[in-house]
């Protein structure tokens, strides 16, 4: 890894805005670490001078573009908490100290700021993966989930206690829960089931004073509304959500079918852009459009011979037959459609529990809502948008309608709810060390402005993009009118909400990055 060369190209990528004046409050490592030590044993927390520091902060990242920034500008150390009175000492330390928290489960953000800072903070890392148990009550068709655990692990505690249950949650299995749930979480069932956030029944955090919150009643209503797709981190750090187990039937259909231009991908998918929101909840396909090919999935929660059906009368297009489709169980499912046929030599154990993932390209990702369907010509450009030599952009259309049009938009945080036709996420992988930054995502992204939702044109705050705007800290907190550049595209009329919520749970704005939620002061 070409690690001086890709400095300068994150500069490029993603040094957006400006930064912030250093801390005013001389962190010391040595005081912050010796604070911890009161109530932390000293091998659960790993400073730079350790060998094992370096492997671990790497672990959980996901994006070989933060590796390099990550390395260069380490945290102060790295908390592995394994029980709740550790996490509650980073936080009392932290603000005794005046070192701020990168809080970590997954490890996923697309922007990386579980793992590293873009402004010039002092800054520890709080890694919760060893938090994360499961716990499922198959009576009451709930799990308490730990915000550590991956929801491969929940996929898989849930096989294990209670078949004939799932939980509607996103596709790849090392997504962490704590972050994913926090940002919504859409998945291949949300049209039937809603996110996962729309599943969430109970939680406990731990605030900004380092006190913990075992429960809805001791958070309060606002509070608990806000931890249900608000984005991570503003408002304190989750340790397990209480979810909503739904019912799955013993065998479910996947099919999937790739389509070039000379076979009517064009055609498919303008097509399908109004027959997908519609079809019965039972069914969710989605589609890779990739290197001038549409590639279409589904997840029936039924028979291949019934979606095949459905789907020879919906979208004739696809011309899908009997042996493009597939029939198994749910768990079977969820690793699949991210394996493929991985499932056929190894056991579910290794798929789903496993959270190493392989790491090389840098990645960027941004997205849009679409609420009327584009034109048959919009797609023929889209398909043929020129990527670079060393470049590939994809999109990841993922339809909406069903249970997501019925939830109010201010039900939960998450406001793309009714009159959605699909999220569309874009993806630019190049080989890291590649100096030329791509041009693909930010043109197409260009292009797509006015065919895509308006005023403001909104976003899916789990697709984390600090293209859209990052805060300005002024007076120590983050400022509203800063934060509303970018929150009201995650957001929508909910975002002047939550910053009056934290304004009342983190008024002094200790729990902050790039892009949380500032408090409104009034
Ligand atoms: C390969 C990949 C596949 C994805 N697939 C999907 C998908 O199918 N559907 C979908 O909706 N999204 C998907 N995402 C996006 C994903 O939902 C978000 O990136 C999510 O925030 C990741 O959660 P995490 O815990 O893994 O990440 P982290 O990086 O650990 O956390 C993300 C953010 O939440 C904060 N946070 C983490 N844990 C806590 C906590 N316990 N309390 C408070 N704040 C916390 C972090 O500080 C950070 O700001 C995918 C991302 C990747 C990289
Ligand atoms: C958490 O771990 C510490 C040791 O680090 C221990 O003293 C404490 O009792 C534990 N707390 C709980 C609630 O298990
Ligand atoms: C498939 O499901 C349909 C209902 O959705 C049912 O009528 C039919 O009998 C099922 N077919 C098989 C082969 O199980
Ligand atoms: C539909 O699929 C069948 C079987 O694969 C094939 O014979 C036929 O040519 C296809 N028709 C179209 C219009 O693609
Ligand atoms: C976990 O996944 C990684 C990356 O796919 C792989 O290299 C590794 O062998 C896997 N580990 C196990 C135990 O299956
Ligand atoms: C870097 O990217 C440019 C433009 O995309 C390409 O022409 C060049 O071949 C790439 N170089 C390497 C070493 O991959
Ligand atoms: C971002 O892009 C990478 C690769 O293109 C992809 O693996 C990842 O899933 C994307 N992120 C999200 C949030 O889906």
């Amino acid at each position: 890894m070409a690690v001086s060369i890709s400095i300068a190209l994150l500069l490029t990528v993603c040094f957006v805005g400006f930064y912030v004046p250093a801390p005013s409050l001389a962190a010391s490592a040595g005081d912050f670490v010796g604070c911890l030590s009161t109530d932390v044993p000293s091998q659960l927390v790993l400073t730079p001078g350790s060998p094992s520091f370096k492997p671990l902060l790497v672990s959980s990242i996901r994006n070989a573009r933060f590796l390099a920034p990550a390395t260069a500008e380490p945290p102060l150390c790295i908390v592995t908490p394994t029980n709740t009175s550790h996490v509650q000492a980073a936080v009392r330390c932290g603000r005794a100290h005046g070192v701020r928290l990168r809080v970590r489960s997954g490890g996923h953000d697309t922007e990386g700021l579980s793992s590293r800072s873009q402004r010039p903070e002092v800054f520890a890392v709080v890694d919760l993966a060893k938090l994360n148990n499961v716990h499922v009550d198959p009576q009451e068709a709930t799990a308490w989930v730990n915000a550590g655990a991956t929801i491969g692990e929940l996929y898989y505690a849930i096989s294990k206690a209670a078949p004939g249950l799932g939980f509607p949650a996103g596709v790849c299995p090392t997504v962490g829960v704590g972050g994913h749930f926090s940002g919504g979480g859409q998945g291949l069932m949300m049209r039937k089931y809603g996110l996962s956030a729309d599943n969430i029944l109970d939680a406990s955090i731990v605030n900004a004073d380092g006190i913990l919150l075992q429960d809805k009643k001791a958070m309060g209503d606002d509070l608990f509304w806000a931890i249900r797709g608000g984005g991570g981190v503003s408002f304190g750090i989750v340790l397990s959500f209480k979810v909503r187990l739904v019912p799955v039937p013993p065998m479910v259909a996947f099919f999937s079918v790739t389509k070039s231009m000379d076979q009517g991908a064009v055609e498919a998918v303008t097509k399908w852009q109004t027959v997908a929101p519609a079809l019965p909840d039972d069914l969710t396909v989605r589609v890779n459009v990739q290197q001038r090919e549409a590639n279409f999935q589904s997840l029936y929660l039924g028979n291949c011979s019934a979606v095949v059906a459905t789907l020879r009368d919906r979208l004739p297009e696809l011309n899908l037959t009997r042996a493009d489709c597939r029939e198994m169980s749910w768990v079977q499912y969820v690793a699949y459609i991210y394996f493929g046929d991985a499932i056929n030599s190894s056991p579910l154990e290794a798929l789903l529990l496993n959270r190493t993932m392989t790491l090389g390209r840098f990645y960027k990702n941004k997205s849009d809502y679409v609420k009327e369907a584009l034109t048959k010509d919009a797609w023929e450009k889209i398909f043929t948008w020129p990527t670079g030599a060393a470049a590939e952009g994809q999109l990841v259309l993922e339809p909406q309608g069903g249970r997501m049009g019925s939830i109010a938009e201010g039900d939960t945080p998450f406001p793309h709810r009714a009159g959605v036709l699909y999220n569309i996420q874009y993806l630019e992988s190049w080989a890291g060390g590649n100096t030329t930054t791509p041009s693909w995502i930010n043109t197409i992204y260009d292009f797509m402005e006015p065919l895509v939702s308006k005023n403001p044109r909104a976003a899916y705050a789990n697709y984390r993009d600090l293209d859209i705007g990052v805060n300005q800290v002024v007076g120590g907190a983050s400022t509203y009118e800063s934060g509303k550049v970018w929150g009201e595209r995650y957001f929508g009329g909910n975002f002047q909400r939550l910053a009056m919520i934290k304004r009342k749970v983190d008024a002094g704005d200790y729990f902050r990055n790039e892009q949380s939620v500032p408090p409104l002061l009034s």
